[in-house]
């Protein structure tokens, strides 16, 4: 019935399909490979990176080769920190009492995860060190960076300028 020929080249029409469909599992595997196995991550991989230009500190901070922290720091403007701190007044009050945040009159130089009656995240509770006008900038500029496992919800301030402001703005209100 069959011939040779046709046996031959049914069976190399069944190769090729198979190697077309190797390949092609392949090719979509490493392109949609994304890197991370397990989904049960709070932070589901993505197969792209949509680069908002806040969500690497160390981006950010390559972005950033103007004047340095103290610099900046030096020429703040209070004024302008207090409408930054407009961002924040959802969550922290500057009046001693705590809201979804703690209160964050004094912060400037206090001890991390230290106000009495708040329920810190372990990450904050455990973190150790002071509010530093340098370590609040880091903190600003990407909360979960800086402190990962915060339970600030608080994407970041990515300008350098508003940070500054708003931290000389904090330090003006004393403790
Ligand atoms: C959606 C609510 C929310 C917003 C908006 C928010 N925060 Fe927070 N913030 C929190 C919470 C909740 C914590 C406690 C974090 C923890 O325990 O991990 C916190 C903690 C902090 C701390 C640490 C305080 C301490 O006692 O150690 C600082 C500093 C801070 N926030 C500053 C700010 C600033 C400045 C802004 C505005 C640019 C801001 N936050 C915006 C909710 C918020």
């Amino acid at each position: 019935m069959f011939d040779t020929m046709t046996v031959t080249k049914a069976g190399g029409a069944l190769c090729g399909a198979l190697l077309i469909f190797l390949l092609g599992n392949w090719a979509a595997e490493s392109l949609y490979h994304t890197g991370a196995e397990s989904h049960g991550d709070e932070e589901v991989a993505q197969a792209y990176t949509i680069d908002t230009g806040a969500s690497e500190g160390g981006e950010a901070a390559a972005a950033e080769e103007g004047p340095s922290f103290d610099e900046l720091f030096a020429a703040a403007d209070a004024g302008a920190g207090e409408k930054v701190f407009g961002k924040c007044k959802a969550c922290h009050k500057t009046d001693g009492s705590n809201g979804t945040g703690p209160h964050l009159d004094g912060v400037v130089d206090r001890a991390v995860g230290s106000v009495a009656g708040f329920s810190y995240s372990d990450a904050m509770g455990s973190h150790g060190g002071t509010w530093a006008p340098a370590e609040l900038d880091a903190f600003l500029a990407n909360p979960k960076g800086a402190v990962p496992g915060t339970k600030m919800s608080f994407a970041g301030l990515p300008k350098a300028e508003d940070r500054v402001n708003l931290i000389a703005y904090l330090q003006s209100l004393g403790g």
